[in-house]
């Protein structure tokens, strides 16, 4: 047993027996432990505090300390050289707070130390020595953990409008009416949140993410005997496909923007790394499912495992590292000598700590040559403001003048102004619930008249943009 652990331990720190060097590693992370979307604004909760502690502990022993079991070249152990690593997350509190739990287990305080100032008093580092890490922002996935409606943190019109395509698909419509009665089973367990009437397929996420919330918090819930194991399966597997759904799709992609996003930024950070001989070491961003699902469609991670469709837990994290075979040479290697392996934990429903390599682009290689992951990332990437304006199909505002800077970084692209607290949520949400009635509205009529299944994509638009002019007024 304690063998079999040794050999599969082996397996997945490939670096503690064939000899590897890593330069760089970018990680993508979820959020720990949270309230729930559908009651913002939504809280980091002190188990999720613990969940993203842990995990930058984990990663501290990876790459960062000295006898760590990837460490990354020259990567400081103790000390934190701001330099050598760059921190972001969008501006929504579960996920700013979340990668500030995970920085104090990656570089815990020091100790404490005391200044000599030039008159002879001496000062200690409050708190033993913590070390400050700034997070930047990244304008994608505002307000991301208050929002049910996936699309509302990505800003992007056509995303949106792609997104609103999924609830006339026939895989949709088909569930809506398929799981009627397991979701009127649910009703009593969840009438504290939803009128009945909502209590359907089309809110698949948010209901199950309250469910979830309480079965992890509540001590008492209202009819929990309707809470058995395949009930609860059955709504997570649900609101799995139903964001699956409004993430990705193969011949639509649009409204994969976040994944489109994110896979510009890795790509930057890494080139980053590959282009100053391994200056810029570590890069972390902390960000929404929304982006994972995005990105594993995109990245077909989906034909390396089925588990790909379902929403990862919690404190999840892919991460890339970039090495080269062999010792470290005194030179940087060249780019054509450098590699790429993806990894994914699956956070608080891992079984174990390290992290699983997996096969991207849909390939059988753990790991990839370093310029055909760049070249087919960049495939999808969106980086640019001027990229994102034209895939978005915005032309006013920042927009209309996105050439004048000339930066490439998806920094630059125009910032999701945020809209306040609860009318923010409340809009999305409705956003996606008006979208609905008058989808199904519309159906049922088509569905009467003609024995016709599918809405017109113009009327689609249409209800696209009346969601977007409710919500304006919101504001
Ligand atoms: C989150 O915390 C704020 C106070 O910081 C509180 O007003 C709010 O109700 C909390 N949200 C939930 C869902 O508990
Ligand atoms: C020494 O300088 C510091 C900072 O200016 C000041 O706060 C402190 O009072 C000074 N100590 C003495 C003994 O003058
Ligand atoms: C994916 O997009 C295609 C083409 O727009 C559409 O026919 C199909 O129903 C979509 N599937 C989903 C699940 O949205
Ligand atoms: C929820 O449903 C239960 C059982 O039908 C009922 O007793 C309760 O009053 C309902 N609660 C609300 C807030 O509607
Ligand atoms: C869980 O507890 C919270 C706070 O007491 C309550 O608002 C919520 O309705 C409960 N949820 C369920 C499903 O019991
Ligand atoms: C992660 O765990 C969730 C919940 O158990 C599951 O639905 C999902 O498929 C898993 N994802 C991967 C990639 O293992
Ligand atoms: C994903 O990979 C599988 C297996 O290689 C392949 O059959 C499929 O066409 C790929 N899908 C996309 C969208 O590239
Ligand atoms: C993009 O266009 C949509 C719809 O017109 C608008 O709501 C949004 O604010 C625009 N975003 C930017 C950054 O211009």
């Amino acid at each position: 047993m304690m063998y079999t652990n040794l050999i599969i331990a082996a397996a997945l720190l490939p670096g503690s027996f064939a000899q590897e060097t890593v330069y760089g590693v970018y990680i993508f992370h979820r959020h720990g432990d949270r309230t729930p979307k559908s009651t913002p604004p939504a809280n980091l909760t002190d188990l999720g505090y613990s969940q993203v502690y842990t995990r930058g502990e984990y990663y501290r022993s990876r790459y960062v300390t000295g006898d760590a079991s990837l460490k990354v070249k020259g990567l400081n152990t103790d000390l934190v050289k701001q330099s050598q690593i760059a921190v972001t997350a969008p501006k929504d509190t579960v996920l700013q707070n979340s990668a500030l739990g995970f920085l104090q287990g990656l570089y815990p305080p020091v100790g404490r130390r005391v200044e000599t100032l030039r008159n002879g008093s001496q000062v200690a580092a409050p708190f033993n020595g913590y070390q400050l890490i700034p997070i930047n922002l990244v304008s994608s996935g505002t307000g991301s953990e208050d929002n049910g409606w996936l699309q509302d943190a990505s800003g992007c019109e056509n995303a949106k409008i792609s997104s609103n395509n999924y609830f006339t698909s026939k895989e949709y419509t088909d569930k809506l009416a398929s799981t009627r009665d397991l979701y009127d089973k649910l009703v009593p367990v969840v009438n504290g949140t939803f009128a009945a009437k909502d209590v359907t397929f089309k809110n698949a996420y948010t209901i199950y993410d309250v469910i979830n919330v309480a079965e992890i918090h509540n001590a008492t819930i209202p009819s929990d005997s309707v809470l058995d194991s395949a009930t609860l399966h059955q709504a997570r597997t649900l609101a799995d496909s139903h964001e699956y759904g409004l993430a990705y799709n193969a011949t639509d992609n649009i409204r994969a923007m976040p994944g489109m996003q994110l896979a510009a930024e890795i790509v930057k950070f890494l080139s980053n790394t590959v282009a100053s001989k391994g200056a810029s070491k570590l890069g972390i961003q902390f960000g929404a499912y929304a982006s994972f699902l995005s990105f594993f469609g995109l990245s077909n991670l989906t034909a390396a495992s089925p588990d790909f469709y379902g929403v990862p837990d919690y404190a999840s994290s892919m991460v890339f590292e970039l090495f080269s075979n062999g010792a470290a040479a005194s030179e940087f290697p060249s780019a054509d000598d450098l590699q790429i392996r993806f990894l994914f934990h699956n956070g608080s429903a891992a079984s174990s700590a390290d992290p699983t390599p997996f096969a991207l682009f849909g390939g059988n290689d753990m790991s990839i040559p370093w310029n055909r992951f760049s070249e087919k990332m960049e495939k999808f990437a969106i980086g640019t403001a001027e990229q994102w304006c034209n895939a978005c199909g915005n032309s006013t505002g920042t927009c209309a003048g996105y050439g004048e800077s000339g930066t490439s970084s998806s920094q630059s692209a125009p910032s999701h102004h945020n809209r306040h607290g609860i009318s923010a949520a409340v809009g999305g949400v409705i956003g996606a619930m008006v979208t609905l009635a008058v989808l199904l509205g519309l159906g049922s009529l088509v569905i009467l008249v003609g024995g016709m299944r599918l809405v017109s994509k113009k009327r689609l638009v249409d209800a696209g943009e009346y969601c977007q002019g409710l919500k304006e007024r919101e504001r």
